[in-house]
């Protein structure tokens, strides 16, 4: 059996934990792909680490392009990240003939469109099961798994840090940047966590996620991104004693209109089993019109979870290159020339235009009127309340100083609906502090 040949760039975390699988694994791997994955070339800037990993079982080198060009090389697996040199990486191997296999979201939520098109004019497979909630095989789940299903919508927590930040917070009772502290120092969160605080990183998985759910082109620039960044400890407090918890959250639900596409917290049931997903763990729920609703969880990150996802990609090419193009699994799951239509009859909705329930939090002076006036605005917009909560007036000191924390839980409503009521809210003079505004998603 002739192996076949792999050129690897990056030999960091995911790429180390590669190489070690494929080796640790390779008697049981080869006879599921039917030939031997070798890898025969690695580029690292760091070349006296990369030599290290390999033990001289293979060439180095610090140019990842003498690995794009190298004849011998069948796969190039792109562990770089970022859009940079990666993309160039990307498109000349494909422009190259070889295959790809990458873990990098951000390239593909905002350049797939470019590098699916390219792939497919040269008959090469760009595979991305590691991009995607890490070991979590959800790709290959929405995919094939699903294809009988007409999906509905799919919600994850597709980003372990911030799950990981917001289980210590629930936890012990920590604010925002005490958790983050907390995070850098046991190593879930980077030096610079701004992709994973803000959403950023959050959305580029669901952008994937929901191209290949509803056969749609892969729109990041259409996505809602909200991060954790501006939430409180006394807002997950609230929230558990009504009966939630708090999750960041990747949403993509086809209505009537279009498809949501939004990353933000979010309240969920405690009672659901996504809600009890905790630390860096990751989980996404998918639900289907035949299967109905489906979980999978697993590690979203680090080096033998991701590296698992990789070497699944390695094994189907290998079984799959040889195989007519037009008869491979399509990159985003739908046949290419059968996405639909972004402008037309499937567009990524303005946020808004989605329809969710809402948890508010007013800090209201604690006069008689006061809950009559909020809940009357409410009224006058079609908003109806479904729960509320209201705190012991506290006393701040000074005339007139008796305050409360009014929570209110909303049925369903219009999130353009909503933005202006709380705008004529926060304008009341008994509204003393910035709304809180947080999404719930019920997710049955
Ligand atoms: N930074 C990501 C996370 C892992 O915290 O889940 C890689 O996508």
């Amino acid at each position: 059996m002739k192996p076949i040949n792999v050129g690897l760039i990056g030999i960091g975390t995911v790429g180390g934990g590669t190489w070690t699988v494929l080796k640790r694994n390779a008697e049981e791997i080869t006879r599921r792909a039917g030939r031997p994955i070798q890898i025969t070339v690695v580029a690292d800037k760091n070349v006296d680490l990369a030599k290290q990993i390999t033990g001289g079982a293979c060439k180095v080198t610090d140019d990842a392009f003498a690995v794009v060009n190298d004849p011998d090389v069948e796969i190039v697996i792109e562990l770089i990240g970022g859009y940079g040199v990666a993309k160039d990486v990307v498109m000349q191997s494909i422009a190259n003939g070889k295959h790809v296999v990458t873990a990098n979201k951000a390239l593909l939520a905002v350049h797939g469109t470019e590098i699916f098109t390219a792939a497919q004019q040269k008959g090469v497979m760009v595979a991305f099961e590691a991009a995607v909630a890490g070991g979590i095989p959800i790709i290959k789940a929405l995919r094939e798994g699903l294809t009988a299903n007409r999906i509905e919508w799919a919600a994850g927590i597709i980003n372990g840090t911030t799950n990981f930040i917001l289980s210590e917070m629930r936890d012990k009772g920590l604010d925002f940047d005490a958790a983050l502290k907390d995070a850098q120092r046991l190593g879930y969160a980077e030096a610079d966590p701004t992709f994973d605080i803000e959403g950023v990183d959050a959305a580029h998985k669901v952008t994937l996620m929901s191209a290949i759910a509803f056969g749609i082109p892969v729109q990041f620039d259409k996505a809602y991104v909200e991060g954790i960044t501006k939430l409180a400890a006394q807002d997950i407090k609230y929230a558990e004693q009504l009966g939630y918890r708090i999750k960041l959250l990747g949403i993509s639900r086809r209505v009537d209109k279009g498809i949501e596409l939004r990353v933000h917290p979010s309240l969920v049931p405690a009672k659901r089993l996504i809600a009890n997903v905790e630390g860096a763990m990751n989980a996404v729920v998918v639900h289907g019109d035949a299967v109905g609703t489906t979980l999978y969880y697993g590690k979203g990150a680090g080096s033998e979870p991701t590296s698992s996802a990789v070497i699944a990609d390695l094994v189907d090419i290998t079984r799959l290159h040889t195989a007519d193009p037009h008869h491979r699994v399509p990159h985003l799951a739908f046949q290419p020339g059968t996405l639909q239509d972004a402008m037309g009859e499937l567009p990524v909705l303005p946020m808004s235009e989605v329809v969710t329930s809402y948890y508010l939090r007013l800090r209201v002076a604690d006069q008689a009127g006061v809950l009559a006036k909020v809940t009357g605005l409410l009224a006058q917009h079609g908003i109806s309340v479904d729960a509320m909560l209201q705190r012991e007036a506290e006393d701040v000191g000074g005339e007139g100083s008796m305050q409360t924390d009014l929570i209110i839980l909303t049925h369903n409503a219009r999130e353009g609906t909503v933005n202006a009521v709380l705008a004529e809210l926060q304008a009341l003079p008994t509204v003393l502090a910035p709304i809180v505004r947080i999404r719930k998603e019920e997710l049955n």
